[in-house]
């Protein structure tokens, strides 16, 4: 059993226990109450996974998410160094998203440290605003490896958990030229 899920199933039983030492055994209706009914929901805090955390929208979602009870995993490449994502309840994971390593670590840490993954935002991207005739091999390579690898292997790995867990959700972070593109600016590739 793993940790989180351990204390959930402690404070559930110790409460359970609270309640009829503190009625009595005479308490039948409570008791019984306690039998018939099954497990009850306990609240427990969510974990989410942002990519590109370090600055911009993904440091504030980070920083949203934990001020609103969330266990966050914060990754960008250099997301230790900024300093700018820390609180108590955010784990740093250093790294190229676009890399499998990368992904394999950002949900490795989620779910050593918080057991669950409930939330997963692709937030890592790049904006080359570049006419299209200018773009370099680099550029393109930069550009798909961020917005289209950094998407991919990190949801894979998280949609498998989901799966097993039987929740959770994916919220990608795109751009607006995707459905309204505009001349000039081929910003939206792989976005
Ligand atoms: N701001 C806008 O107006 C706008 C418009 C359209 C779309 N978007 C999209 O919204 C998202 C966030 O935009 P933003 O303006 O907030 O961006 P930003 O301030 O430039 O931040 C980008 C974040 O992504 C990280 N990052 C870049 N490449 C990465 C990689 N390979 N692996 C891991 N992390 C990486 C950066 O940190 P490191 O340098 O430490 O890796 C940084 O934390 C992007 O996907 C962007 O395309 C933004």
């Amino acid at each position: 059993m793993i940790a989180r899920e351990k204390d959930l199933y402690i404070e559930r039983n110790e409460s359970r226990e609270e309640i009829s030492s503190s009625t009595g055994d005479k308490n039948e209706i409570a008791s019984s109450y306690f039998k018939s009914v099954p497990e009850l929901p306990v609240r427990r805090a969510k974990t989410a996974i942002v990519t590109g955390a370090s600055s911009g929208i993904g440091l504030e979602l980070a920083k949203k998410l934990s001020l609103n009870g969330y266990r966050v995993v914060a990754n960008s490449r250099r997301i230790t160094a900024a300093r700018t994502a820390e609180t108590d309840h955010i784990k740093l994971v250093d790294g190229d998203i676009s890399l499998l390593e990368t992904a394999e670590r950002v949900v490795a840490t989620a779910i050593q440290h918080f057991g669950t993954i409930d939330l997963l935002v692709n937030n890592a991207g790049v904006f080359l605003p570049k006419p299209f005739m200018e773009y370099t091999t680099e550029d393109l390579r930069v550009a798909f490896a961020t917005n289209l690898f950094g998407f991919f292997f990190v949801s894979q790995l998280a949609v498998a958990r989901m799966r097993l867990q039987k929740f959770g959700h994916v919220v990608n972070i795109s751009t607006s030229l995707v459905s309204q593109p505009i001349a000039g600016l081929p910003a939206s590739l792989a976005n």
